[in-house]
Formats: C-alpha cells, sequence, structure tokens
C-alpha cells in the first residue's frame, strides 16, 4: 500500500471534473486498509472512499486522503436447489461482474447491464434500472468500521435500501468501507421486461427470452439515450425522480396532462427528466457545462468545466423546477 500526494482526481471520476486529492492510496485487501487507517498521515475523518468515481461531482479540492477500493476477486460462496451465492470485492467493475453471471448463467443481474462503477459502491445507492434494483439478489455486505478498525457483516434488512439509498447515506454515511458484496443469483431466471422500453426493445431485437438479450436490449437502450462518459463527462441521472402522493400527483396532471409519470408503492414517481425539459432544459449548454440533448437528467461536462459551474446549473435547474412546477428536486449525485 503505497500513500501518495497531491494527485490529480481527473482520471478518477467519469464527469472528469479536475481537482486534487492531499493524499490518495489504491487498496488491494482488506490488510491494506488497516494498514492505511494505522499511517499517522491519515486523519480517519477525513477519508473519502472510492470506487469507479461515477456519481460524484467534485467541486473543491480533496482535503485529507482518498481510499481507491481496488479490492477484487470473486469467490463462490454456496448454493442450494434455487440460488447461487456470490461474492465479489470491492473494487470489481460492476459490469464485468454482470458479464460473469451472465457467461455462468446466473441470473438476476441483467437489467443491471452496462452501469459503470464498482461493486463496492452498488449498495450505497442501491443501483437501479429498467425494473430491478440491487436489493432484489443482495445478500449480504462486509465492511469495516472506519473508526474502530473492525469489520462488520451487513444483511440485506440492516442495508435499509430504498429508491437510490441505503443505511451507508443516511445513518451510517462516511462510517463504513465496504470491502466485498454476496449476491444471492437465481438458477432458474425469473425474467422481468416489465420496463416499457425494454419490452419494445425486446420485441425489436426478435430474439428468445434470456438473460442475455435482456442485457444485451438493456445495453442498446443505454448506449442511444446515455452519454459515454469515455467521451462526455457525465455521473448518469443528475436528479432522483420525485415522488408525490396521490392527490399531489392528481393536482399536478390536471395542470399538465402531458405529465410522465408512473405508479410507485403508495404515491407516483414523476419523470425528473420530463419536468427539466418542460423548463426548457434539454441541449441546454453554458461554457463545458450541459444538459445533455438526449437525456434530460444528465448532467453533462463536453470538457474543462469546473464541478462548481455544474454544480450551478444543477442549482438553476432546481429553482426553475420549483417555479414551474412546485416540485423540489434532490440531487442523485454526490457532491464533494
Ligand atoms: P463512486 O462514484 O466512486 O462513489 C459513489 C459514492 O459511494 C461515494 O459517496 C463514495 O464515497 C461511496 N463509495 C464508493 N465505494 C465505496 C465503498 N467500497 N465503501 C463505502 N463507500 C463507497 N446508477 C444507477 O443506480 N442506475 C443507473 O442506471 C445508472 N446509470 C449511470 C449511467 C452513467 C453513464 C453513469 C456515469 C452513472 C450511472 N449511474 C447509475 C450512477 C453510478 O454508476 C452508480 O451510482 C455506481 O454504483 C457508482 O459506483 P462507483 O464505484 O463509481 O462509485
Ligand atoms: N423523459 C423526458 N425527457 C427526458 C428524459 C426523460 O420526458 O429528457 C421522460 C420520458 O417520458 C421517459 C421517462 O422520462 O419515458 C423515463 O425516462 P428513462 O426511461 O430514461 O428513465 P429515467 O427516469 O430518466 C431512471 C433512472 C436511471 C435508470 C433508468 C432506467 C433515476 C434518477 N434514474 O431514469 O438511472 O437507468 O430510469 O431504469 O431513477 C442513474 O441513476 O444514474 C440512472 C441513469
Amino acid at each position: 500500500m503505497i500513500l501518495q500526494h497531491n494527485i490529480s482526481l481527473k482520471p478518477y471520476n467519469t464527469f472528469s471534473i479536475e481537482a486534487a486529492a492531499e493524499n490518495f492510496a489504491n487498496v488491494f485487501s482488506i490488510d491494506d486498509i488497516f494498514e492505511l487507517l494505522d499511517n499517522k498521515l491519515v486523519i480517519r475523518d477525513k477519508l473519502f472512499v472510492l470506487g469507479g468515481g461515477s456519481n460524484i461531482l467534485l467541486t473543491k479540492d480533496v482535503a485529507g486522503t482518498v481510499l481507491k477500493n481496488a479490492i477484487p476477486g470473486i469467490t463462490f460462496i454456496s448454493e442450494d436447489s434455487e440460488l447461487i451465492y456470490i461474492r465479489s470485492g470491492a473494487g470489481v467493475n460492476w459490469h464485468s461482474f454482470v458479464l460473469y453471471c451472465l457467461e455462468n448463467n446466473f441470473a438476476g443481474l441483467e437489467n443491471l447491464a452496462l452501469i459503470p462503477g464498482n461493486v463496492g459502491a452498488s449498495p450505497m445507492q442501491n443501483i437501479g434500472a429498467y425494473g430491478v434494483e440491487l436489493k432484489d439478489i443482495f445478500h449480504s455486505l462486509q465492511a469495516v468500521h472506519i473508526e474502530d478498525k473492525r469489520l462488520a457483516t451487513f444483511d440485506k434488512e440492516q442495508c435499509q435500501f430504498g429508491y437510490r439509498n441505503s443505511v451507508f447515506k443516511g445513518k451510517l454515511k462516511n462510517q463504513f468501507i465496504i470491502t466485498s458484496v454476496t449476491f444471492a443469483l437465481l438458477k432458474n431466471p425469473v425474467f422481468n421486461t416489465s420496463y416499457g422500453v425494454l419490452q419494445e426493445e425486446l420485441d425489436k431485437m426478435n430474439t428468445d427470452l434470456s438473460i442475455q438479450s435482456i442485457a444485451a436490449a438493456v445495453i442498446n437502450i443505454r448506449k442511444s439515450k446515455l452519454p459515454d462518459p469515455a467521451f462526455i463527462g457525465n455521473a448518469g441521472s443528475f436528479f432522483k425522480n420525485p415522488t408525490l402522493d396521490e392527490n399531489q400527483f392528481k393536482i399536478l396532471q390536471n395542470n399538465f396532462p402531458g405529465l410522465s409519470a408512473h405508479r410507485s408503492g403508495l404515491g407516483y414517481k414523476i419523470a425528473a427528466g420530463w419536468l427539466i425539459e418542460q423548463c426548457g432544459w434539454k441541449g441546454f449548454r453554458k461554457g463545458d457545462a450541459g444538459c445533455y440533448a438526449k437525456q434530460a437528467l444528465v448532467l453533462v461536462n463536453y470538457g474543462q468545466a469546473s464541478g462548481q459551474e455544474i454544480y450551478g446549473l444543477s442549482t438553476d435547474i432546481i429553482n426553475s423546477v420549483m417555479d414551474k412546477f412546485n416540485i423540489q428536486l434532490e440531487r442523485e449525485v454526490n457532491i464533494i
């Protein structure tokens, strides 16, 4: 484990924002983490855990230490008649893990293909796409408590998963370093094609339904509307889709009959992309900061935008959605 100083984080965040880390270390094992926590230069409450950097917006240099979690390894744990339990190191690239499961016919992750980032961050916001969330195939995780230097295990209930949320974004924020995640995957697939555009894409592809064809359809859809961070800096959806209760929804729908929304639990999930588009932001660009022309929920860095400029644009969008719809948008991306 090598502790480096004054390292540029530009290659480590998909927004491609320039910012420096005071200290920086790659960790490849739990022992590396313990060694880093014992280092005299490392102040434990100034530790920032980094995965693939695909859900952060850096608005300033990072004072303290960036721990880049690079713990490798995919391990078979156990199986029963229906499920197979597979553990992945936190530093494994998420999509590589999905591909590994597809190759081995372990079902459950196919709708979550091509999400950027690493396995270790997946429970943080309970990643979700095309009708499936991490919690649907999550079994447990292991994590190091930063202050006490102890290893803990969390089951699904303890993680308190919600829409783009978990206990690690709430009560236990900044307290744990996730080191591995164990998944309960299905031996006999249960296909989930309920997300409208997914079924449409599968119809277009005209292939047999399988976990591989679902993943291929998801990949096609994602490539058609989401910017590839290798070419345009971004962190996916910048805002969460807000939820309204039945009454609020009916009032809004009366005023805006074209409203894009769907039922979710007891309320309605409103498409924030639609709200933002209606406010005229889709395709907007000021300097190198912009609102993506094919998906208004995604903010982009066309080259040299600063984190402050992207953040400023997000504030302007929040204010205009509030003015027009009286809805408070919440940022989904972690602001650093
Ligand atoms: P990072 O950005 O490195 O970190 C995110 C947060 O988790 C930070 O607060 C960090 O401190 C913390 N963290 C990271 N690793 C650990 C760890 N091991 N232990 C403790 N804390 C940790 N998300 C979705 O849910 N659905 C999507 O469909 C989706 N599509 C996207 C499309 C694009 C083009 C992009 C760029 C992003 C998209 N995202 C999506 C967001 C992002 O990919 C996910 O949130 C992903 O899980 C982030 O992983 P990461 O490793 O890059 O996390
Ligand atoms: N829409 C518009 N204009 C836009 C964008 C969207 O009107 O510019 C409306 C359309 O009516 C569309 C609806 O919004 O039908 C939904 O759009 P889409 O299917 O692209 O999904 P989303 O709600 O914008 C969410 C997630 C994505 C996830 C997709 C697929 C959030 C915050 N975002 O986006 O996750 O991939 O659904 O499940 O929940 C991410 O978290 O980074 C992310 C990309």
